[in-house]
């Protein structure tokens, strides 16, 4: 399959663009299209055969359910037999925007897209190309991020064609996006209702509306991961073996700086993924000659702004990780707003190696 590529401004999407994906959607095609968040790859969510071709195109398996994509929150009830009041709350809060919600679902969602469960997960994003495509399609859309399965999620039309040329009909390319983490599910199936993945919305913004809701993530164990259905601990996996490092930063930098070291000396080739700050004290290691040519260093942004070091952190493991490096030493932002689902990203790509430094 040639998989098309047409840019699409991320303002003002030409609706000659638009309808012809939604088009294509529609007849049951494969269109990776920008959200605020990351890149998805949609599917009509009414029709199976359809869905089937996500999970072909990014060998995912059919345990790991889909989010359906919506226009507005006026859509929840074609697709949810139920909407709690603090969801809806969260709805018209958030909506449009980074925040997936879990609901009860109705018949009309297919087992294939839910993974069999009761449940459906559902999301009307900002993107302007996303609403256009989810309006105009006039259908639910199924998308999970546009990667193969366990790679870290897209934020550019690059990424998603590193990932899914030749497999995927038809990729709108709108430039980076905003957020570039994922959007934060809230579970309301269950009473009170469970944050099942930190990401683009802040956890402290959803409690301070909902005080009852509960953190759940996965910390990089098997077992701890595995709260909700299709959360692996092993995502957004590297082909490089990852160590996250957190604690006291100064502590922290003073540990990834000996270890480099030690690496080095053993011959293999070191990547370095951390705030800016972290890397400004780590320079004079990476300048050292026993280094040179054995580090390669990439930042996502700074503690400080952590908007930005969402924004750059998949871009900076993507690229580090495509440098040849056969290790990578992660940094973590700490766990405060956006920060948390930075950390639950790297923890999880860490697959267990976690190293607290106190
Ligand atoms: O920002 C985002 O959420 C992006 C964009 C494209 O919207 N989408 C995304 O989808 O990250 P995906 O498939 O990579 O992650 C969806 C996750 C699943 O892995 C699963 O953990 C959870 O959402 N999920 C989906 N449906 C669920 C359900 N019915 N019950 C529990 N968890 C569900
Ligand atoms: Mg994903």
């Amino acid at each position: 399959m040639k998989t098309r590529v047409i840019k699409v401004d991320a303002q003002q999407p030409d609706p000659g663009v638009i309808e012809e994906a939604a088009a294509a959607l529609r007849e049951g095609k494969l269109v990776a299209f920008p959200t605020e968040t990351v890149y998805g790859l949609g599917a009509h969510a009414l029709d199976e055969r359809a869905v089937q071709k996500i999970f072909d195109a990014k060998a995912r398996p059919a345990t790991d359910p889909l989010i359906v994509h919506i226009a507005h929150v006026g859509q929840v009830s074609q697709c949810a037999a139920a909407f709690p009041a603090n969801a809806r709350k969260l709805a018209l809060t958030f909506w449009a925007g980074p925040l997936t919600l879990i609901l009860p679902k109705k018949p009309v969602i297919p087992d294939l897209v839910t993974a069999g469960l009761p449940n459906v997960a559902l999301r009307a994003p900002s993107h302007r190309v996303a609403r256009a495509l989810v309006e105009t399609a006039g259908i639910p859309i199924a998308a999970p991020s546009a990667n193969r399965f366990s790679r870290p999620s897209p934020t550019s039309a690059e990424h998603v064609k590193a990932d899914l040329d030749g497999r995927i009909d038809l990729i709108l390319d709108a430039g980076a996006t905003d957020i570039g983490l994922e959007s934060t599910i809230v579970d309301f199936s269950v009473d009170p209702p469970v944050v099942r993945r930190p990401g683009g919305l802040n956890y402290e913004q959803i409690h301070s509306l909902v005080p009852d809701v509960v953190l759940e993530t996965g910390t990089g164990t098997e077992s701890e991961a595995q709260v909700a259905p299709g959360q692996l601990a092993r995502h957004y996996a590297p082909r490089a073996e990852l160590t996250l490092y957190e604690g006291d930063p100064a502590l922290v930098v003073r540990r990834i700086g000996a270890d480099v070291r030690t690496a080095v000396a053993q011959g293999s080739k070191v990547g370095i993924l951390a705030p800016e700050e972290d890397l400004t004290a780590l320079a004079p290691i990476v300048a050292s000659t026993a280094s040179a040519g054995r580090v390669e260093v990439r930042p996502y942004g700074s503690r400080p702004d952590l908007e930005r070091a969402a924004r750059e952190f998949i871009a900076a493991l993507r690229e580090l990780d495509a440098s040849g490096v056969n290790v990578i030493f992660a940094s973590s932002p700490g766990r405060e707003g956006l920060a948390l689902a930075i950390r639950d990203r790297l923890s999880r790509a860490a697959d267990g190696r976690i190293k607290t430094i106190v």
